[in-house]
């Protein structure tokens, strides 16, 4: 079995007992070269025409992250009020922020306006909204271009089952909707789904969202939405990668394309949130418990459903390497299911999987926790949540969020 911590030196030394010492277990801990590594991988995606990359920052809101992200050149969508002023905060000016919400209050979409943040209307009500707040203004519409995809139906964002977008059939309202309130529409995206390793999904939906962008006049931008997939069997399996190199050149045949059929050439865009964070970070977690029930062995850790929430949510997978006496173990594979300390029976990050023989005390590193670990988190069952660490290019070790304290819990009970 491959290691990938061990492969790209993860931790640049440090032992990971000594991380989980000092900032406490569990931990999620990022590698600063592959965050940048990744950055600039979707930042160089389309090079023939104008092309922005927004990272979709509901992946992960670290603010140091986020920081990184506007070093490296790429802009951001948010999806609320706290999303947008989290990006302010991290030193994005207005015009590198798309706001690109769902079922938002008047309070949200004003908020918006008043900071000159580029706005995307979803349905129809909500351009009515938007309208009542801000005639005469531009702004953009999501849409829907028929085809969605992604890892589970409950993050699939397209097709005839969804909350999101406005459908093909329903533009003729919009215009007219936009006209009363004199809205110019400069704008057109649209997110089918998160991860996709077959990207033909995606393509079409491209294709799909082209013939609707004839229904408009000149669009100052088009964003084809995120959703690039990762590679969760990585170790296990040893899944490939998605392949950047041959989706670019489809994508940009049909940019061509594109091009050719509207006549004039907009400006392109694609909002990845998981690709940009996921393989960035793992989460380090301490085993207090091993135990068996029914001839099942179950190793206990204190990385409950609410640290890492996506296994419980989706059944995701995630590769999970064992650190005995501080180095990654492969001895005596044997089946075990890995647990948290939450009072759920369905707090499990591993069910029977085959894993090296765990004992009581041994860290396991849960691997591609970087995106949707920690912005999905929660305190449930009064736990903490951990801290965030960077390793920086250096090789050094940066806290770039603190573990919550008890204090922080119950403040807001305090009234
Ligand atoms: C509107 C929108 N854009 C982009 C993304 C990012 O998707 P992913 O993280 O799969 O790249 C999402 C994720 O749900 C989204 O809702």
């Amino acid at each position: 079995m491959r290691s990938y911590i061990e492969e790209t030196g993860f931790f640049a030394g440090h032992d990971p007992r000594d991380l989980l010492k000092t900032y406490g277990s569990p931990l999620y801990v990022y590698n600063e070269k592959i965050v940048r590594s990744n950055l600039r991988r979707l930042k160089g995606l389309i090079t023939k025409y104008p092309y922005r990359t927004n990272y979709s920052m509901k992946a992960n809101s670290n603010l140091a992250l986020l920081r990184i992200a506007r070093e490296e050149g790429l802009n951001c969508d948010a999806m609320s009020e706290g999303e947008i002023r989290l990006l302010l905060k991290a030193g994005f000016t207005p015009d590198r922020i798309f706001f690109v919400p769902n079922n938002v209050s008047e309070e949200e979409l004003k908020f918006a306006v008043a900071n000159g943040v580029m706005t995307s209307l979803d349905s129809i009500d909500q351009l009515e909204r938007y309208g009542r707040i801000a005639p005469g203004s531009k702004c953009a519409v999501r849409l829907n271009p028929g085809v969605g995809a992604g890892h589970h139906k409950k993050v699939v964002t397209a097709g005839k089952n969804t909350k999101f977008a406005i459908t093909d059939d329903q533009l003729d309202e919009m215009f007219r909707v936009a006209d009363r309130y004199d809205l110019k529409i400069v704008g057109i995206n649209q997110h089918i789904g998160s991860l996709f390793m077959d990207p033909e999904p995606f393509l079409s939906a491209v294709s799909n969202l082209i013939q609707m962008a004839k229904r408009f006049g000149k669009l100052d931008f088009i964003d084809f939405g995120g959703g690039y997939g990762v590679p969760y069997h990585k170790v296990s399996e040893d899944e490939k990668p998605f392949d950047f190199d041959s989706f670019e050149k489809k994508f940009e045949k049909l940019l061509d394309e594109a091009v050719e059929e509207l006549g004039y050439v907009p400006l392109f865009k694609t909002e990845p949130g998981r690709f940009a964070f996921c393989e960035a970070g793992v989460l380090l977690g301490t085993v207090h418990a091993v135990k068996y029930n029914a001839g099942k062995k179950y190793a206990g850790t204190d990385i409950g459903m609410n640290i890492l929430t996506r296994p419980t949510l989706y059944g995701s997978w995630h590769d999970i390497e064992v650190i005995h006496d501080g180095t990654v173990t492969t001895d005596d594979p044997q089946q075990i299911t890995v647990t948290g300390n939450i009072c759920e029976s369905g707090d499990i990050i591993a069910d029977s999987r085959t894993l090296p023989k765990i004992v009581t005390d041994d860290i396991v590193c849960v691997l591609d926790a970087g995106a949707y670990g920690y912005a999905m988190a929660s305190n449930y069952n009064q736990r903490l949540r951990p801290a965030e660490v960077l390793i920086t290019l250096d090789g050094g070790v940066k806290v770039i969020r603190r573990r919550d304290t008890y204090e922080d819990l119950f403040r807001n009970m305090d009234v």
